[in-house]
């Protein structure tokens, strides 16, 4: 471990962070009802799968795997794997509500007790070790009744059921969650419109219209969740969360400077603009007109969003992006799910995401001017693939030094003046990858005996960066 002469504030939010679809298994248990993951085939061709034409959003057992189905089990072993987070010190766990378990179908008048117990009894476990819990709302699970019946977010009438759905997890949850998000990578939407807006895009030249409008929906939504977050849980903040990729001009030439600027704006901060600042950015004028793109706004629906801002901005950092105006095929960042070219200066990892910790300290510094509102940073982390040893020890010294740089990079930014209210890193347990439905790219501190043939113990070990984090953590982020 290196000592850093850099302070973390105190009460700094050391945690790690999930989703219900990708861990807890108990597809069908506590009647819940099936969502997007669910119909998720295993394997690197899942989202293509998922949005090529004809696709049925049914389970075709026959033809696919279906990891989630059964994920790492954390619907029955909760207990176990909290008593690891508690043994790591963590003060927040993110964890995220499937949707389906509280609404089965998603259109329901009233919602689901099993489900509702089912996170009580979460939460409570969380609360016995003193690990507040941070919640998302929404996170790549829609109820796929939803989808079929209303062509998801492209339809309104699903923030009325959002509304239902916000307003039983907040009455019910009031004195257990005080700090929560709404969508998770909202912005992901333009990239994988499938997981976070509930369709699929077939051309490329249908895609600007439904997106756009579908985020007008869910940013109604939000700003309906804000509001009645601070009424029903006025001690609560509630943020957004997007994914964050900084954009870099891959040379001086203006030409390839302007076209990352607008990539920026138009990935980056669109979104974040809205649910921060309240109001559609002056740029996007000028793109929904070069776009046909025509939004359908109800009257209220400006104000509400004007007056029902969030407190913080949660985002997810894996890699940056280099952009350049015209580019080759053999210049693409293989592997990046954003595109882009290659950058010189980065490695990748096995995955092809390069990696850059000194983005981070990029990313925070750049939201930080933007908003002047607190960040927390909810995901990040090294998806590698982790050997036992006969020992049964597995020392994932990369994923160490991984984390290490982006912590120190965290350090510099708070150095540098900017708000950061905590850190989760991604996948503290292993668990299912949500691009690819793989186990075998792993993220955790806790290795769980599970592969992607389906086999596995589901035993839980843990790994050389359990007890590093575990000392991260007891000094505040001193010893790295
Ligand atoms: C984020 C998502 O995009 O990245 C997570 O919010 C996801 O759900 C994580 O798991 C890592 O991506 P992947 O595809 O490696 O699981």
């Amino acid at each position: 471990m290196t000592k850093i002469e850099k302070k973390f504030p105190e009460g700094f939010l050391w945690g790690g962070a999930t989703a219900a679809n990708q861990m807890e298994g108990g597809f069908h248990e506590g009647s819940k009802g099936l969502n997007i993951a669910d119909v998720l085939p295993g394997g690197k061709e899942r989202l293509k799968i998922l949005q090529s034409p004809g696709f049925d959003f049914e389970i075709h057992k026959e033809k696919y795997s279906y990891p989630n189905h059964e994920a790492i089990d954390f619907y029955h072993r909760y207990k176990e794997d909290i008593a690891l987070f508690a043994e790591m010190g963590f003060k927040v766990y993110r964890m995220s509500i499937a949707w389906t378990r509280i609404f089965p179908k998603g259109d329901e008048l009233e919602p689901n007790e099993d489900g509702l117990a089912f996170y009580d009894r979460v939460f409570d476990e969380l609360h016995k070790y003193g690990i507040e819990p941070v919640v998302t709302i929404s996170h790549y699970e829609m109820p796929v009744n939803l989808v079929k019946e209303y062509g998801g977010w492209r339809s309104r009438e699903v923030v009325t059921f959002f509304e239902r759905y916000v307003n039983a997890i907040f009455n019910r949850y009031k004195n257990k969650v005080k700090y929560w998000m709404t969508f998770n990578e909202i912005n992901s939407g333009l990239i994988m419109p499938i997981m976070g807006l509930g369709f699929a895009i077939h051309q490329e030249e249908d895609k600007y219209q439904p997106t756009f409008q579908a985020y007008h929906h869910q940013f109604v939504a939000s700003s309906i969740a804000v509001k009645a977050c601070r009424e029903i849980i006025p001690n609560a903040q509630i943020g957004c969360m997007i994914l964050y990729a900084p954009v870099y001009s891959y040379d001086c030439n203006p030409e390839n400077v302007m076209y990352a600027l607008q990539e920026d704006r138009i990935f980056n901060y669109f979104c974040a603009d809205v649910q921060v600042r309240g109001e559609y950015p002056a740029f996007i004028k000028r793109y929904f007109k070069e776009h046909n793109i025509e939004l359908e706004i109800q009257e209220g629906d400006l104000e509400l969003m004007k007056e029902n801002t969030v407190d913080y901005i949660g985002f997810s950092y894996y890699m940056s992006r280099t952009e350049k105006k015209v580019k080759t095929a053999e210049e693409a960042a293989q592997g990046n799910i954003l595109s882009g070219v290659k950058n010189p200066f980065l490695k990748a990892s096995d995955w092809g995401w390069e990696i850059d910790p000194i983005g981070l300290r990029i990313s925070l510094n750049e939201l930080y001017d933007r908003y002047q509102v607190p960040l927390f940073v909810v995901e990040n982390g090294l998806g590698a693939i982790d050997k036992v040893e006969e020992d049964g020890t597995i020392n994932d010294d990369y994923r160490i030094d991984y984390l290490r740089d982006h912590i120190k990079a965290m350090a510099e930014a708070i150095e540098d003046g900017v708000e950061l209210m905590g850190y989760t890193s991604w996948g503290c347990i292993d668990l299912v990858s949500a691009s690819t439905g793989e186990f075998s790219k792993r993220y955790g501190f806790i290795y769980v005996d599970k592969h992607d043939d389906g086999s596995g113990t589901l035993e839980r070990k843990k790994k050389k960066s359990f007890y590093w984090y575990k000392d991260v953590i007891a000094s505040n982020g001193e010893m790295l």
